[in-house]
């Protein structure tokens, strides 16, 4: 069977969930208004019964209708599934047809449905050899689960047809870590112990939970952001040199990075107000909001503290790798003059650019101050680089795998999971940082706090 590079059959499982509604019909109507497939259906999943009719009018406040959405709405279908109903699957199997179309089969579900769901794909014979599956994050709960759920998915799909999704990985300033450490000739021979002070990757919510209670209260700020993006972050920003930029020899370094990463600290905290979220456990102990201290083996990285902070409902939204510098012990006409270590910042969101501080010389005087050296990306290239849900599906759809974790990263990233140590998290204000936070840094201060 020849396949059209860009062509797939979507099939949504969980088509009626938030994700789903909020950005997969929209990121798949994006690509199809931009042209961006050749041939293409939607087969959306969910218990409920309802028409093709019916869905649309689900999903279609979440789009900004332009051009082409009645065409665009002759490609939604929807299709009843009880994700443990056999003859569900065998409906659906009819409904599919001879699909001459490579099916991507989305799991835009709940994680302790993945198992069942690839199983009983396979066992109603749903999957033929050109067949990818997506798997939204959280991957497993834990280094068991994630490791029983490689297995048994690599059952059915071989590692070259299984995309598990980070979108972290898919935004601009996330990819350009890269470019910027291994393109840039003065970049990576000061990207070590003997120049790096320590590192800061912060990713802050001004919001809570948001209507996530159930999913949220059972994973927590550890669970939920650490686990994935914070530590793909950790990954990007501490491996070496890939042989080529291509998915295998980066996704071969990350997972050596991580393997080499251990925890040193840690602290939870939870925001007033968390018990009173609907689907919340009364009494729960789920943090919201999580410091850890991390290092790495090995001389590169040896003695080079990795602090990462993350939570909700703090006072603004921003997600940025900070990279501190060591302070030189530079004497001119032989005082001690003070300056500031030389920082770089990428800011991945809301601005998005990336910022290097020098010290210069204030006119007239021997005296330093700071100065930034700032690539704004935006100002560059324009606002309206593709959005991560949109590129990540068309990668899939032509099979680029590098914006996607493979089995040993993720298991590697439970793995360190597994080292914090549970504690009763601390009570913080929305909007304030706790002293809990300020201190755990030390003698150092966290950047943009
Ligand atoms: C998701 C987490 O993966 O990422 C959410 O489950 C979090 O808790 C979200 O809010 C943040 O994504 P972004 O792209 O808005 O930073």
């Amino acid at each position: 069977m020849k396949m059209k590079d860009n062509s797939a059959t979507f099939v949504i499982l969980g088509g009626t969930g938030d994700l789903a509604k909020k950005k997969l019909i929209p990121s798949i109507y994006a690509l199809f208004r931009d042209g961006a497939l050749d041939e293409f259906d939607v087969v959306s999943t969910s218990r409920e019964e309802m028409s093709d009719e019916d869905y649309v009018s689900i999903v279609e406040n979440n789009v900004e209708k332009t051009e082409g959405w009645e065409e665009f709405c002759q490609h939604l279908h929807f299709v009843r599934l009880n994700f443990y109903e056999d003859g569900d699957y065998s409906h659906l199997k009819k409904v599919l047809g001879n699909c001459e179309r490579r099916k991507l089969f989305y799991l835009a579900t709940l994680p302790q449905h993945f198992q069942t769901i690839t199983h009983n794909l396979a066992s109603h014979d749903l999957v033929t050899d050109y067949d990818k599956v997506i798997y939204e994050k959280p991957f497993g709960d834990d280094l068991g689960s994630a490791r029983e759920l490689n297995d048994t998915i690599r059952k059915v799909f071989p590692e070259e047809r299984i995309y598990r999704i980070d979108h972290y990985l898919d935004k601009e300033l996330v990819e350009n870590i890269t470019v910027l450490r291994f393109a840039n000739s003065i970049v990576e021979p000061i990207w070590c112990s003997k120049y790096i002070d320590h590192v800061q990757i912060i990713a802050s919510e001004d919001f809570g939970v948001e209507g996530r209670g159930e999913y949220y209260d059972k994973y927590g700020a550890i669970r939920d952001f650490f686990q994935s993006h914070i530590l793909q972050l950790l990954a990007l920003t501490t491996m070496s040199r890939p042989g080529q930029f291509d998915a295998k020899c980066i996704r071969d370094e990350k997972v050596k990075a991580l393997s080499k990463v251990k925890v040193l600290d840690a602290i939870r905290g939870q925001y007033e107000g968390y018990l009173q979220e609907d689907h919340v456990a009364r009494d729960s102990s789920t943090e919201t909001l999580a410091a850890v201290k991390l290092g790495l083996d090995g001389r590169r990285w040896d003695g080079v503290p990795i602090f990462t902070l993350f939570g909700k409902n703090l006072a603004d939204k921003y997600a940025q790798v900070y990279v501190q510098f060591k302070r030189t012990e530079q004497r001119f006409s032989g005082g001690r003059i003070n300056h500031s270590p030389n920082s770089l910042v990428v800011s991945i969101q809301p601005d998005q650019g990336i910022y290097f501080t020098l010290n210069t010389k204030v006119p007239g005087e021997m005296r330093t101050t700071e100065s930034e050296m700032n690539f704004c990306y935006t100002c560059h290239h324009g606002p309206n680089t593709p959005r991560a849900y949109e590129n990540l599906l068309i990668q899939a759809v032509r099979g680029h795998q590098r914006s996607f974790v493979r089995s040993d990263e993720i298991e590697q990233q439970w793995r360190i999971v597994e080292e914090i140590e549970d504690q009763e998290p601390f009570k913080y204000e929305k909007g304030q940082i706790a002293d809990q936070v300020r201190d755990f840094i030390g003698e150092r201060r966290w950047h943009d706090l």
